[in-house]
């Protein structure tokens, strides 16, 4: 059950958009239709792998990446998987969820960035996979479903879709450097959290998603910030002690000290004495991300 009841979303068209803004959000790959059919299926209280394989089958390109990872060396099978309910058995439920979400958002995820500093070939999947995988872990840890773990999931893959439009409008001879929210919004008219509100309002995501994006900068003061941008920034601050994306091979080694951070678990409902178990989860879910990255 999902408690975001501290904000809501403003009417589509709240603010003007540059048009030469609006040119490149027409021109960013498609979300494909099947998320939100997922995440319709996903908030139900009882689904199965059939239901899944239903929706999967409605988008070839979907089975053909499907039957792809399936028999890829990740799931170490011998025998070839010919079909999604042999896929589904082989991989499980669990690990189909992850792969139809990555699949299905990344022609989005893989685009590179010229000018955040990000690592060029593979650095903002990476990034936010790992955001995703990391918030994912954290709803799961958390005494109170505020978000389902799909949803978490998602809201990471895109939470910085809004750098993909704001990318374009950055000075490339500048290199690749970091780059603040107030830079964005003088490049771009805005910065990639509300642009990311605009694009993913367009593509009828859901409400709990939109709002998590959007605030995942703002403030601990803020009273009006919904879970799922608590949960996003708590999942870019874990997965920021190993700077994933920014460079390779991911090195998970570093500790992560969760003292700093201690209001920012407690507003979850997480007792600074489970982030050991939180913190292996994460680990665990990000080792070999490299390997999950889809070749062409
Ligand atoms: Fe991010
Ligand atoms: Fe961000």
């Amino acid at each position: 059950m999902t408690t975001e009841t501290t904000t809501s979303l403003a009417a589509p068209g709240w603010r003007a958009v540059n048009l030469d803004v609006l040119k490149r959000i027409e021109a960013l790959p498609s979300l494909s239709t099947v998320v939100n059919e997922f995440l319709e299926l996903t908030r139900r209280e009882f689904f199965t792998a059939k239901d899944f394989e239903a929706v999967i089958s409605k988008d070839q390109a979907l089975v053909a990446r499907l039957l792809r990872v399936a028999n890829s060396a990740l799931f170490g099978n011998s025998r070839r998987i010919h079909s999604i309910p042999e896929a589904v058995v082989l991989v499980g439920l669990e690990n189909l969820k992850k792969i139809v979400f990555s699949v299905s958002t990344e022609g989005l995820t893989r685009l590179r960035l010229r000018n955040y500093n990000y690592e060029p070939s593979r650095g903002y999947w990476m990034h936010s996979t790992a955001v995703g995988l990391a918030a994912r872990a954290l709803v799961e840890m958390l005494p109170q479903k505020m978000l389902h773990g799909e949803e978490a999931f998602v809201a990471g893959l895109l939470h910085d879709v809004g750098k993909l439009i704001v990318d374009d409008f950055l000075d490339p001879t500048a290199g690749k450097r970091p780059i603040t929210l107030a830079e964005e919004a003088e490049a771009a008219g805005m910065n990639h959290a509300e642009l990311a509100e605009f694009i993913l309002q367009q593509w009828r995501l859901p409400e709990t998603i939109v709002l998590a994006i959007r605030d995942h900068h703002g403030g601990d003061e803020s009273a009006a910030m919904s879970d799922g941008a608590k949960i996003l920034q708590l999942a870019q601050i874990i997965t920021g002690t190993w700077s994933i994306g920014r460079g390779e091979p991911v090195d998970l080694s570093a500790d992560f000290d969760p003292t700093p951070h201690a209001d920012r678990f407690a507003t979850l409902g997480l007792p600074l004495g489970k982030t050991p178990q939180l913190i292996w989860d994460i680990r665990q879910s990000l080792t070999g991300l490299e390997k999950l990255y889809p070749e062409d």
